[in-house]
């Protein structure tokens, strides 16, 4: 009986996999969506009865039920590379000399031009044929886990077709290549998203890399997330060529962009490039510009890469779409900091195909520099946000007698009277009560790079400014006294409204780096954040450090300094602080346990140019050892980090004593700790 069982489970599974290969990578489905559900529905049930028969390749498996609290550090056994950009034909007649350069004179150089697709890359590792881990791109040499978020996505296989029928050994071997949304299914997202009152996502880009990282599978299963893959690597066999490989990635059962194309010389691939670029505006995904490779992969290796590009491939970049349109009105919007943003409200234009009316004038010098008039036609393009920029005003069709945009005097919000610094370029509010601000400190404290409260969006957060149930960011953290209060408010049901409590508490999880992001100081953006929490590891240490001692850390200015101490020396910033404390926020630096190495607790310098690591990287290094990065010599650095051409640093430390370490033993040094600490 339970062999039958096993062979009908067995079965089923292979019948799935063919139809969802089928349906998600050829696109052509041999059976209807019902008939699809009864054999899922018949699997799930078998499984059900026999649990012990469940594999992990199961298609009924895709969906995990645990949530993620954190996701792993996966290092990348090759790291995952970026391109250098191109914006012209020239440039890419600079790369192909290049490639020429570097490889023998009579080398025969063929090159595969693939489509950029603008989406969230990924790593994915099989092992004797089923999906084992996949992990983000992080910096490019340690990566974030997200295997439970990948296996959601039906166009990647979690087992594989015949993996042992090629004569390449393919019993473990990664695949990569970039995870996206359709533009229509993005379009829908967000209007979901507007509907519930979340905010939007920038771009389809932002929606990919966002929904990898969420929490919940349940939720990135909903998600319409496709993949595209374009690179196979294997660390114990040599292949061909790229072209093969898109071929075989194919053959083995994953989605291979259709677009590609091997080229002779550099002028077929001009010619490539530019039939893409016009292409763009049918493709159903986004791509922002063309992907030039090497097409041998003998000649990428003799290339080799440079810093954290490969010396063998380039990107194409298009031009950013353009609109034109006419400025009605300007609308200046009070953040949360005070400062006021103008932006631009539009006759509505269609741009990438999303409806605009509104673009960012970023400031009133912005404003005077384009010499802007009411009623100008506006030349509008897309960068890389929703909101899209004025590159330029069409003169010859400006009104007679137009009106330049000036700036208000008044708070548009609160009334009171606007200021503005000298060598400043902004006009500020100065009103920490107006209601504007208060709103803006709380969404930025809610939002996911900070406090990551989900169910808190911009037009709930004003409803509850509105009803005097938010006032400063500990009121968040009280909210759960007065659930019925919240429950009587029209429009919140019981269930959303437990559901926020739900993640206001979780939030209180978050690591003190993000809160310390959160509460808003000005000029401490999360970067700036993240190193103040590395190098104090508390806030109480913040809130005693002197000026000259924050503005000592590698990379935070006098500017930052002097906003975190003014920012602490008011008494209702302190107050705040003590009571999110009581509410058990996280005020701390978890402890990290690092083995005794060279490093730990010792200051460095970094100068000069680095040939393996990037400054940030080595001083990322250093910091995950234990040790503190200063930016300038004094003579409370202990060592000296000096790569080529260090100038001025290197003086100064010969002259005071200071240790200098070039980049060889820094190597050296940091291989021995990282062993250790293994
Ligand atoms: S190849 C070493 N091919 O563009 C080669 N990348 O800056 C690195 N991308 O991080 C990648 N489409 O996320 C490659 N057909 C394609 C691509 C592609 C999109 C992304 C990828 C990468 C970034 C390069």
């Amino acid at each position: 009986m339970s062999v039958n069982i096993s062979q009908r489970i067995n079965e089923l599974k292979e019948i799935i996999l063919e139809h969802d290969y089928q349906y998600y990578i050829l696109a052509e489905p041999k059976i209807s969506d019902q008939e699809y559900d009864l054999l899922i529905k018949e699997l799930e049930k078998l499984e059900s009865d026999y649990p012990d028969l469940i594999t992990k390749d199961s298609p009924t498996q895709r969906v995990g039920k645990d949530l993620t609290s954190d996701f792993k550090p996966v290092i990348h056994k090759v790291p995952m590379l970026s391109l250098a950009n191109t914006y012209n034909e020239e440039e890419l007649f600079d790369f192909d000399r290049r490639v020429h350069d570097g490889l023998k004179k009579d080398d025969i150089i063929e090159y595969v031009v693939e489509p950029k697709i603008d989406g969230a890359s990924v790593s994915i590792n099989y092992v004797n044929g089923l999906l084992k881990t996949a992990a983000t791109r992080g910096d490019g040499v340690v990566g974030e886990e997200i295997t439970i978020n990948v296996k959601t996505i039906k166009s990647i296989p979690l087992r594989l077709i015949n993996y042992k029928a090629y004569k390449y050994k393919l019993n473990d071997f990664e695949v990569r290549g970039e995870i996206f949304i359709n533009i229509e299914d993005f379009k829908k997202l967000n209007e979901e998203r507007e509907k519930e009152g979340a905010k939007l996502f920038a771009n389809p880009r932002n929606s990919s890399a966002g929904t990898l990282k969420l929490h919940d599978p349940k939720i990135v299963a909903k998600r319409p997330l496709n993949i595209f893959l374009y690179f196979l690597i294997s660390t114990e066999e040599e292949f061909n060529s790229q072209i093969e490989n898109l071929g075989l990635l194919k053959k083995l059962g994953f989605n291979v962009n259709p677009e590609h194309r091997l080229c002779k010389n550099i002028y077929e691939v001009i010619e490539a490039c530019h039939i893409l670029e016009k292409k763009r505006e049918t493709l159903k995904y986004e791509i922002d510009g063309a992907v030039i490779k090497v097409n041998s992969i003998h000649q990428q290796k003799q290339l080799g890469s440079i810093a954290k590009s490969p010396r063998w491939a380039v990107a194409f970049k298009f031009k950013a779409k353009q609109a034109t349109s006419k400025l009605k009105r300007v609308t200046w919007q009070v953040g949360r900091t005070g400062t006021l943003t103008p932006v631009a409200e539009l006759n509505p234009v269609i741009l990438s195909g999303s409806t605009i009316s509104r673009a960012t004038l970023h400031n009133y010098d912005e404003i005077k520099r384009k010499d802007i008039h009411y009623e100008d036609t506006v030349i509008l393009e897309k960068g890389g946000d929703v909101i899209p920029k004025i590159v330029a005003i069409v003169l010859d069709k400006r009104v007679i007698n137009s009106i330049p945009v000036e700036p208000p005097e008044f708070c548009p919000v609160c009334k009171s009277k606007l200021y503005k610094l000298d060598d400043e370029v902004a006009f500020y509010c100065e009103n920490v009560e107006c209601p504007a601000q208060i709103k803006g400190r709380l969404q930025h404290f809610v939002s996911r790079g900070a406090m990551d409260i989900e169910g808190l969006g911009e037009s709930l957060i004003n409803l509850l400014v509105e009803k005097n149930f938010l006032h400063t960011f500990s009121d968040i953290y009280e909210l759960k006294d007065r659930r019925s209060e919240l429950i009587a408010i029209e429009r919140l049901g019981e269930r959303s409204i437990d559901n926020l409590l739900n993640s206001i508490e979780e939030s209180k999880k978050q690591p003190f780096h993000k809160l310390l992001y959160a509460i808003g100081i000005r000029y401490v953006g999360s970067g700036a954040a993240k190193k103040l929490a590395e190098y104090f590891l508390s806030i109480d240490k913040i809130i005693e450090a002197t000026e000259n001692e924050i503005s000592s850390i590698n990379e935070i200015g006098p500017r930052i300094s002097q906003s975190v101490k003014s920012f602490f020396n008011q008494k209702e910033n302190l107050e705040i602080i003590s009571k999110l404390k009581d509410y058990g926020l996280n005020f701390q630096s978890g402890i990290k346990i690092i083995k005794t190495n060279f490093f730990i607790n010792k200051t460095f310098v970094l100068t000069g140019t680095l040939k393996n690591f990037s400054r940030e990287e080595a001083g990322d290094r250093i910091i995950q050892l234990g040790g503190k990065i200063l930016s300038s010599i004094s003579k409370k650095a202990n060592y000296l980090i000096a790569g080529e051409n260090a100038g001025s640093k290197l003086d100064r430390a010969i002259s005071l004593g200071v240790d200098i370490l070039d980049e060889n033993k820094f190597t050296n040094l940091l291989k021995e700790a990282s062993n250790n600490n293994d």
